[in-house]
């Protein structure tokens, strides 16, 4: 069906179907059309179906299931899936949230169409361009024809790129999200008493980015790291490990420390719960340092940098890279921290300011 008022919004990845959460219910509490676009680039149920059951989403009206393979393979058969998608759907505004390779390839569809195109956390910047999302990112933005950043510092990082025309700052929607469920996560979560643990007496990791553990020496420096910061806090981790590190960790044949358990990527509700009571998130993800920080929980991220340097700022994150010693380091300082930090990253009402944003502007009326 041909409507000119219609968003389609193209995700493909666990962060982003969680990110989208919140605008998908604005849409539809606005009674909004909208169409929903998956590429299936994740496409197991721990990684996908799951977050569409619990946070009772509809499921997505496409699903394009392109799956796994290299950058080039799988970015391009999203590009020509993605592009008969968007050509049956005719809409006013493409939404794209992050950074992944959907994300890119439905920026690029878009920009060759007549939709407009709009880039919710617009933006971010590591300044590390060996990593795929930071030209993920960069690309989008510039492809953007509105640009949703979620904080001031993002704003400013496209103002440097000569993008000052076409950005509101929103808030991250990642805030509007915990605040849709932090409480149902602690009424309904059994997490700590399946894996026998107490608040505020364990640590959680979660590592997967390609340049940590598709490299065998800073994998293992991880686990070394992680393990030691476990042995002289004297807490378990809990690592629940995502298919990428799964596959890793098999190749390489690890034996993992008895202090480390590994366990399947967890639900929403089930992960933040872990988050609200852990004594301290050690991570390379973007969406987990953002949500230890809204959620008052310190966090050390194994990276050299990041593109959420307000976690840093406010204190509530520390950079410390794979260096085994400085993770033991870091997590034991972590876990005596002060929690003492303002959630720099909105109020929760990212949804809603960028639903204004695009009715005010652009959508001559809503339906
Ligand atoms: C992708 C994003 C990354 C994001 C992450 C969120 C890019 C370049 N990377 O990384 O920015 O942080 O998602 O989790 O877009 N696999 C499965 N089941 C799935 C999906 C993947 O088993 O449902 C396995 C496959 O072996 C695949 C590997 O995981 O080769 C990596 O998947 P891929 O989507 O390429 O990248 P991610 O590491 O998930
Ligand atoms: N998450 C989850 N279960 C897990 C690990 C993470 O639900 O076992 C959620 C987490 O709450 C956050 C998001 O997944 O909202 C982060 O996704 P990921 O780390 O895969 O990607 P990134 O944010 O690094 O792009």
């Amino acid at each position: 069906m041909t409507d000119r008022q219609t968003i389609a919004l193209v995700l493909g990845t666990r962060p982003e179907i969680i990110k989208l959460a919140p605008v998908l219910r604005e849409l539809e509490s606005r009674d909004h059309p909208y169409t929903l676009v998956h590429t299936g680039q994740h496409y197991s149920g721990n990684l996908s179906s799951v977050f569409f059951d619990q946070l009772n989403l509809d499921p997505p009206d496409y699903d394009l299931g392109v799956g796994s393979s290299s950058h080039g393979e799988q970015t391009g058969v999203m590009i020509r899936e993605i592009e008969v998608a968007l050509n049956e759907i005719d809409p006013a505004w493409v939404l794209v949230q992050g950074d992944t390779n959907s994300v890119l390839a439905g920026a690029i569809v878009t920009s060759k169409m007549d939709a407009k195109l709009g880039h919710i956390e617009a933006g971010l910047r590591s300044y590390d361009r060996k990593m795929p999302e930071e030209i993920n990112r960069v690309l989008t933005d510039h492809a953007s024809d509105h640009l949703f950043a979620p904080t001031e510092s993002a704003a400013a990082n496209l103002a440097t790129e000569g993008i000052t025309d076409r950005v509101t700052v929103t808030g991250n929607t990642v805030v509007d999200a915990v605040d849709q469920h932090a409480d149902l996560a602690t009424s309904e979560s059994a997490v700590l008493e399946r894996f026998e643990i107490s608040p505020g007496k364990y640590l959680v990791l979660t590592a997967h980015r390609s340049e940590n553990v598709d490299v065998k020496g800073r994998f293992r420096s991880i686990i070394e790291g992680v393990s030691r910061a476990a042995d002289s806090v004297g807490f378990p981790v809990i690592y629940p490990v995502h298919p990428r590190a799964e596959e890793r960790l098999s190749e390489f044949e690890f034996s993992i420390p008895e202090n480390i358990r590994i366990v399947e990527p967890l639900d929403y509700l089930d992960f933040l719960h872990l988050e609200q009571h852990a004594a301290a998130m050690v991570t390379d993800s973007g969406g987990v340092q953002e949500e230890s920080c809204i959620l008052d929980t310190p966090c050390v991220t194994v990276r050299a940098n990041t593109e959420r340097p307000e976690t840093v700022t406010v204190g509530a994150n520390e950079l410390v890279g794979v260096d085994p010693t400085k993770i033991a380091t870091g997590v034991k300082a972590a876990v005596e921290t002060d929690v003492d930090w303002e959630n720099p990253f909105g109020d929760g009402t990212a949804a809603e300011q960028i639903l204004d944003t695009l009715s005010e502007h652009y959508i001559v009326s809503d339906a």
